[in-house]
């Protein structure tokens, strides 16, 4: 008989070796090779190219059923969903401890069984009476939810397979549950790849929408098995400062939708609302367009975030040297800007001072407020507003070109959220790949964007 051959699982990574070593080759983590299970016996003598049974092949266009998605009640959740929740589907829940995936998921929960779907919150990590504290502080003592504490899977899909299917299944988190057929303590990797295995089974042959929420590491990765991410249909994160009130929820993986639409909530002390205008912050949220004042769709990592960037320029008429101020930018990168502005744009501030902010105390070090600044100059100096709604983005190079930048798409689609109509940007694919209904104009040549102020009434 063929010797079985051993295999070592990572158990920061997932990574599989054929050896033991100290040390993982892949993320070099010390002492995490633990041995896993053999492959089988049978797999290792047996041929498997005969004696199956023949599968069906079918055509793409074979008619199907249409996504039913069902709405959670929470319009931000649901928008980064991509429109609900799909029943058979398995969502993964990732972010920092204490962020509120909990808060989040209960008043989801909340909504759906108010809303006449069944839903079961299962915990492993707080006991019931914890989270009948936390909802009736939520002001939701009163929602039809089925609750139980438990780690079992074995006990969850018991109870779960003598009755009803629900529409929602919460496993809060799926790192404390524990199958009694695989060995290990809870949050090994083997653990969660089987209790995870097993949970998004009974979901898809049942219909059931399940949400595991998941530990991240303190990268900010969702910690356990990076397969875990694989076997899911939608990963999800909810980021934000603890210290502030506002939370993102992005999805970085969604099999059913679009990974660029972010949720936005505020943890208030009645739980988490929804905040449909966050960027508003940052914006003076007047309607009358001012001369020197230029919008600029920012991203915060991956968030985006639209700032108010406002120059002023005051001729000299003495021969003094004129002062040059910024609030919230790059001195040297404002140098560079009205370099670039006089040496290819034949504008001239050589007699002027130039002022810079950065509305509401933002600090800006997104390469791509090149083109904002440059506009809100141009305007300032022209003491013409720019076109009203409108954004501006896109990275300034020595020779005047205006070059592609990251996330364009994730810009516009913000900017559309919040009302506004028109993008200038940086031309070609990049730029207008997905303009997210707003009225997108590519500027090639910041000269473009100078003649366009200029000539604008
Ligand atoms: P929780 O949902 O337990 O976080 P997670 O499940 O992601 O670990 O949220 C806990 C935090 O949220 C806690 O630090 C307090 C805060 N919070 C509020 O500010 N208001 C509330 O109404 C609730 C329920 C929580
Ligand atoms: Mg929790």
């Amino acid at each position: 008989m063929a010797k079985s051959k051993k295999r070592y699982v990572c158990q920061a990574c997932g990574s599989v070796s054929h050896r033991w070593q100290g040390q993982c080759p892949d993320c070099a983590e010390w002492n995490t090779l633990v041995e896993d299970a053999p492959a089988t016996v049978f797999s290792q003598k047996h041929d498997l190219s005969s004696g199956g049974r023949a599968i069906a092949f079918e055509p793409l266009d074979a008619p199907g059923e249409a996504l039913q998605r069902r709405t959670t009640g929470l319009a931000e959740l649901d928008r980064a969903l991509g429109g609900g929740l799909v029943p058979g589907s398995a969502i993964l829940m990732g972010g920092d401890p204490g962020i509120g995936k909990s808060t989040l998921l209960l008043q989801a929960a909340a909504k759906i069984a108010g809303a006449g779907g069944d839903t079961v919150y299962v915990s492993g990590e707080e006991a019931a009476g914890q989270v009948r504290l936390r909802a009736s502080r939520l002001g939701l003592a009163d929602a039809p939810i089925r609750l139980a504490a438990a780690t079992s899977v074995r006990d969850i899909l018991t109870t779960l397979g003598g009755m009803e299917p629900p529409a929602l299944l919460v496993i809060d988190s799926i790192q404390t549950m524990h199958s009694d057929t695989i060995e290990g303590a809870p949050g090994t990797v083997s653990q969660v790849r089987g209790c995870a295995f097993e949970l998004i089974r009974y979901a898809k042959e049942n219909g059931v929408a399940l949400v595991l929420v998941g530990h991240v590491t303190k990268d900010g990765n969702i910690a356990g098995p990076r397969v875990l991410e694989h076997m899911v249909d939608v990963v999800m994160s909810f980021e934000g400062e603890r210290s502030h009130q506002y939370r993102i929820l992005r999805s970085l993986k969604n099999r059913f939708g679009p990974v660029d639409e972010i949720g936005v909530f505020a943890m208030a002390g009645q739980g988490l609302e929804e905040v449909s205008n966050p960027s508003m912050l940052f914006l003076s949220g007047r309607d009358e367009p001012l001369a020197g004042s230029a919008v600029f769709p920012a991203l915060e990592g991956t968030r985006p975030v639209l700032v108010e960037v406002q120059a002023l320029i005051v001729r000299l008429q003495s021969g003094a040297t004129p002062r040059r101020a910024v609030v919230g930018w790059d001195t040297g990168r404002l140098a560079m800007l009205l370099a670039v502005l006089e040496a290819r744009c034949g504008l001239n501030f050589s007699s002027a001072e130039v002022y810079l902010n950065v509305a509401g105390g933002y600090r800006l070090t997104d390469p791509a407020a090149d083109l904002a600044v440059a506009a809100a100059l141009v305007s300032a100096l022209a003491d013409r507003p720019l076109p009203p709604k409108s954004v501006w983005f896109g990275e300034v190079s020595l020779a005047g070109e205006v070059r592609p930048v990251a996330h364009s798409s994730l810009r516009l689609r913000e900017s559309a959220k919040l009302g506004f109509d028109a993008g200038y940007g940086p031309n070609g694919k990049d730029g207008g790949g997905d303009s997210a209904g707003l009225n997108y104009r590519g500027v090639t040549q910041l000269a473009n964007l100078v003649d366009r102020v200029m000539a604008a009434t």
